[in-house]
Parts: C-alpha cells; sequence; structure tokens
C-alpha cells in the first residue's frame, strides 16, 4: 500500500537520509580514524537498487532526500543517482540535496543544478588552511571554498556545516558567522557525536552549543526563527538579515521526539536511528521478494524504530555506536 510511514511512536517520516558511499577523500578527526577500512566493492547496493528503495519511500510520503557519505560526490554513478531522483522534485519530493565536503563541488555544481538541486549543505569546520588541514587531515581550504563559489555562481543555496570543537575551531565561530552573512550562506553549528572509533577522545573537543550561543550573543542579535529545514537544527535569524544561524545539540537539546527521518547506506539498509544500530537490509529484501518485500522490510524497521539517541559525552567511554558517521551519512 502506499500508506504514510508512521513510526511506532507516531511519528512520521518524511525524510530520508541516503548514504550513497562510506567513503571520503578527506578523514576528518572527529569522524574518522586516520586508516579506516570501507565496504568492499561487492556489498555495495547498484544505483538501480538505491534508486527503486529511494522512490518507494517517496511514493510513501518521504518530500526530502538527502544523499550523502561519506562523500557523496566520490560515487562514480552519484550524478545518475541524483538526475533520477530530481524528476521527483515538484512531484512528490519537495526537496533533493547534498551534503557534502565541497572537494568537488566546483566540478558538479552545475549538474546538481540542472538535476533539480537547489541548494547543499557544504561541511567546513575551518577557513584558516593549517587548521582546515589540520582537522581534515587532507584537506584543502581552497578547494572548498572554490566548491563553495561556485555552488553559489551556479544558483545553489549553501549551507556551511561546522562541528563545533574545543581548541580547534572554537575561536573562529563568530567569524565564520560574520562570513556567512557577508556571503549569504546559512551557518549549522553541530556538537560532535560519539560514533565510530577515531585516534583520540571526543571528550577534549566537545563544545557544548548552549556556551557557544550565549558567547554569540554578545556580538550578535540572535532571533528566533521557528521556520525548519525539516531536519534537526533550530535556527535562529542573525542581526535581522537574511543569514540564519542554525544550532544542531542531540547533547545538550535532544530533538528525538519530532524526529522524521530514516537513513539509508550504500549497502542498502535502512537504519532508523543514527545513535543504535538496530537495521534492515533493504536490498536482500528487495532482492528476494521485490516491492511487497521491501514494504514488510520498511514496516518492521519503523515499526522498531528506538525512542531517541542514547549519546553521552564521558571521558574515556566507548563511542555510543560502533559504527562511524560516513556508514549513515549522519
Ligand atoms: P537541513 O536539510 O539543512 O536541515 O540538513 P540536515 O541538518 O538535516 O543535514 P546535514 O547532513 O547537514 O546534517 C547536519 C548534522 O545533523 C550532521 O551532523 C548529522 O549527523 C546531524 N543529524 C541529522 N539528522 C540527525 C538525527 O536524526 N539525529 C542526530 N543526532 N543528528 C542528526
Ligand atoms: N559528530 C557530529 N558531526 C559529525 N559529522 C561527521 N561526523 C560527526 C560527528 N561524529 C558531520 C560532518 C558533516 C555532517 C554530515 O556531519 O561534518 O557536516
Ligand atoms: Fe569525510 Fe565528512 Fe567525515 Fe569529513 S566529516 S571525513 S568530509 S565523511
Amino acid at each position: 500500500s502506499d500508506a504514510p510511514l508512521v513510526d511506532g511512536f507516531g511519528r512520521t517520516i518524511r525524510y530520508l537520509r541516503v548514504s550513497v558511499t562510506d567513503r571520503c577523500d578527506l578523514r576528518c578527526r572527529y569522524c574518522m580514524a586516520e586508516h579506516m577500512t570501507f565496504l568492499p566493492r561487492d556489498r555495495i547496493a547498484t544505483l538501480e537498487e538505491l534508486a527503486v528503495i529511494t522512490e518507494r519511500f517517496v511514493a510513501r510520503g518521504v518530500r526530502k532526500v538527502r544523499l550523502s557519505g561519506g562523500e557523496p560526490l566520490v560515487r562514480r554513478d552519484v550524478m545518475q543517482l541524483t538526475q533520477r531522483l530530481g524528476r521527483h522534485v515538484g512531484a512528490g519530493l519537495d526537496e533533493l540535496t547534498l551534503t557534502t565536503n565541497g572537494t568537488r563541488l566546483a566540478q558538479f555544481a552545475p549538474a546538481l543544478v540542472d538535476a533539480g538541486v537547489r541548494r547543499v549543505n557544504v561541511s567546513m569546520d575551518s577557513r584558516d588552511a593549517d587548521r582546515f588541514r589540520f582537522i581534515t587531515r587532507h584537506g584543502d581550504v581552497a578547494q572548498v571554498l572554490g566548491g563553495i563559489a561556485a555552488a553559489k555562481a551556479a544558483g545553489l543555496r549553501v549551507k556551511i556545516n561546522m562541528v563545533a570543537l574545543k581548541g580547534l575551531n572554537e575561536d573562529e565561530i563568530a567569524a565564520m558567522l560574520d562570513w556567512c552573512v557577508a556571503e549569504g550562506h546559512d551557518l549549522t553549528l553541530i556538537e560532535t557525536m560519539p560514533l565510530g572509533a577515531i585516534d583520540e577522545d571526543r571528550t577534549d573537543r566537545f563544545l557544548p552549543l548552549t556556551a557557544v550561543k550565549e558567547r554569540l550573543e554578545r556580538t550578535h542579535r540572535l532571533s528566533r526563527d521557528a521556520a525548519t529545514t525539516g531536519g534537526p537544527a533550530r535556527y535562529w535569524r542573525v542581526d535581522g538579515g537574511a543569514t540564519r544561524l542554525g544550532l544542531i545539540s542531540p547533547l545538550t537539546a535532544n530533538f528525538c521526539d519530532g524526529c522524521n527521518r530514516v537513513r539509508l547506506t550504500t549497502e542498502g539498509r535502512l537504519y532508523t536511528c543514527l545513535g543504535h544500530d538496530d537495521h534492515r537490509d533493504l536490498k536482500a529484501a528487495l532482492r528476494e521478494g521485490g516491492v511487497p518485500a521491501l514494504d514488510a522490510a520498511i514496516a518492521d524497521a519503523l515499526a522498531a524504530k528506538p525512542r531517541r539517541h542514547d549519546f553521552r559525552i564521558e571521558a574515556g567511554a566507548a563511542p555510543a555506536v560502533a559504527r562511524h558517521m560516513s556508514v549513515t551519512g549522519g
């Protein structure tokens, strides 16, 4: 049936995040270890499988699809998937969008616009070249800035994602906000979440956004904006202008009660919560029993969607979940 997707707590699912690859050309310290093991190619769902599964979600009421990764633009056939899903924009889908590290955005921006993408989120935790290199281990911030400029020139709206990191970029947050105001971008700050083993203790870098917001309010007028993008951020208008500051505070202001999302991985698995290991293999269901089996697996997964994550930042504690964010795409 084409009945809407509702979980066991009565939450309706309108947002599907699709991680098209777990690979990435960067190795951000809060996200990945320096040496990562990625999925072998024979475990990865085909473009056709990802498209069929995603289209089933759209038929069942999903209005927003976000391609993520890893870095989505490193998957070879990502534009074919984008073009195919883009046909649903305005006809079922309100929005098809992308979260990217920006390294290949200059190359892809015009094609993304042609495919129906109107807006992208670009991860950039610092605008300082040395710092950016340190945080990402491999990144060249000039390349990302070039990607952002190309996206803007192509007519894409840009939102910058900045993970707030104690001692790494906290002294740069106000300057990043000013730069976003000047460039006409939105800015979202994110609390670091305990997913996957990295080469350091996340506790040392955790910065509560409650404190960050208090500090910003000494220099900027922030007025709460109730409008939402359908994601987890709460927004504030900055100094009465067009720029919005978003805060994603899973640790200090839990937003799970309003959760509207699930996640499809590059393996074709459905994870119903970022903070839990629970998942169903939709690719296997589709291969074995077609759309009826796919629907049954989705129903089964939704019935078991956890109420909330159990993230805590505790010195020495193991990550809440062992898999890295790059597997489920955040
Ligand atoms: P918008 O459409 O612009 O609202 O984007 P978004 O915030 O939904 O997506 P994006 O990929 O930019 O994610 C920003 C951050 O939010 C990432 O760190 C994600 O991991 C995090 N995030 C997204 N959804 C959830 C969620 O359900 N739970 C938690 N804890 N974090 C989430
Ligand atoms: N905690 C919080 N945010 C993270 N991201 C990646 N790993 C983590 C983490 N452990 C961010 C990226 C990107 C978004 C998808 O998630 O910087 O902007
Ligand atoms: Fe890659 Fe994103 Fe992780 Fe950085 S945060 S290593 S860009 S997946």
